[in-house]
């Protein structure tokens, strides 16, 4: 777990899988909310729109608001909808490039 995430992880003594994003190897819950993970693991931003290149991160976290759009496995998929599993490649969804305002 990132200790600098405001994200508690509930479950922090259980059993852990690896899991990519963009690059980077997390140690997540196994069966876990992918989305929950994620943030909890310190990942902040999750894709890029495609006509401003604004950043995007999990909202509603019942697959209503797609700001959780990745690429997993190579297929763009609502992270907040995805169990953890081990061996999970996970890239922010293609978009406009990513800026800061
Ligand atoms: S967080 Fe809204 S659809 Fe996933």
């Amino acid at each position: 777990m990132n200790d600098a995430s405001p994200f508690l992880d509930l479950d922090p003594g259980g059993p852990r899988v690896s899991v990519r994003f963009d690059g980077t190897d997390h140690a997540l819950p196994e069966g876990a909310n992918l989305a929950a993970a994620l943030l909890a693991a310190g990942v902040r931003v999750f894709r890029a729109t495609p006509v401003s290149g604004a950043p995007r991160a999990p909202f509603c976290m019942m697959g209503a608001c797609y700001d959780c759009l990745v690429l997993i496995d190579g297929v763009t998929r609502q992270a907040c909808m995805t169990r953890v599993t081990d061996g999970l490649v996970v890239e922010r969804a293609p978009g406009r490039d990513l800026h800061d305002g």
